[in-house]
């Protein structure tokens, strides 16, 4: 009998092209984004049902910051109507939600929310919801570095100890496995400052249909190519 193909243990997920979508349809960006939090749900959905136990999700990046007020606004909003109707949600499906970023820089009323649904789900335990948010790649690296040089500079760190698993426990992720799969939707064939450091044996599956597109068989069709695929991490 063939080997049972395994189900990824984390996915992660570059969520792109919101604004394309809306633009398509003669609608206002945020319309995309909106569209975008239902994929989101569909999504957590399939993941759920095929016993993925993480997904990381790309919400919203340093760089996003940029973008006019109005759009950062209306994606404040909309992540923070997500945390107060998806809480009791993520009770039911016993699904625990973490965040990974530089969560500081977040408004206090978004910090507060995504605070509350963090505690309240803490203790779920079939899969975790990883939203990065005010999250960069790079940031996140240095942000690490510092650290290390601090424990240096106070003397509990020699040049000796710093190994990838020493480098690997001061990231935001420390706690969570690397992803085995990144899906990246609309087409663009980039990592845009996305897990870096823990996407390097990731298996990538690119789609060109835009995020709010992005339904359960898509998800399900990126998992069976995963499987699909021989992954030798460098050896033979
Ligand atoms: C990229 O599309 C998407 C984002 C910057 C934000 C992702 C946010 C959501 C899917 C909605 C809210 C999320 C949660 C977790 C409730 P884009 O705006 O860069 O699209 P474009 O490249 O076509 O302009």
């Amino acid at each position: 009998m063939p080997p049972k193909p395994t189900v990824p243990e984390h996915i992660a997920v570059i969520m792109d092209g919101n604004g394309r979508w809306a633009k398509e349809r003669g609608l206002p960006r945020r319309e995309g984004h909106r569209a975008g939090a239902e994929s989101v749900r569909e999504c957590v959905e399939a993941c759920k049902q095929l016993g993925v136990k993480y997904l990381t999700l790309y919400a919203f990046s340093s760089e996003n910051w940029s973008r006019p007020a109005d759009e950062v606004s209306a994606l404040m909003n909309l992540l923070e109507r997500f945390l107060e109707q998806k809480a009791e949600e993520m009770m039911k499906q016993n699904v625990r939600l973490r965040a990974i970023g530089h969560l500081d820089r977040l408004p206090e009323k978004t910090r507060n929310k995504l605070r509350d649904a963090m505690a309240r789900t803490a203790d779920n335990t079939a899969m975790t919801l990883v939203l990065a948010l005010s999250y960069g790649s790079r940031e996140e690296i240095t942000e690490a570095a510092r650290a290390m040089v601090h424990e240096a500079v106070e003397g509990r760190l020699v040049p000796g100890d710093v190994t990838p698993e020493l480098v690997a426990s001061h990231l935001y992720t420390a706690d969570l496995p690397d992803p085995d799969l990144l899906i990246r939707t609309s087409g663009e064939l980039r990592v845009s400052n996305f897990l870096l450091w823990q996407i390097s044996y990731s298996e990538i599956v690119i789609y060109k249909k835009f995020w709010p597109d992005f339904k359960q068989a898509d998800l399900f069709a990126a998992v069976e190519e995963y499987q699909a695929r021989h992954r030798r991490f460098g050896g033979l």
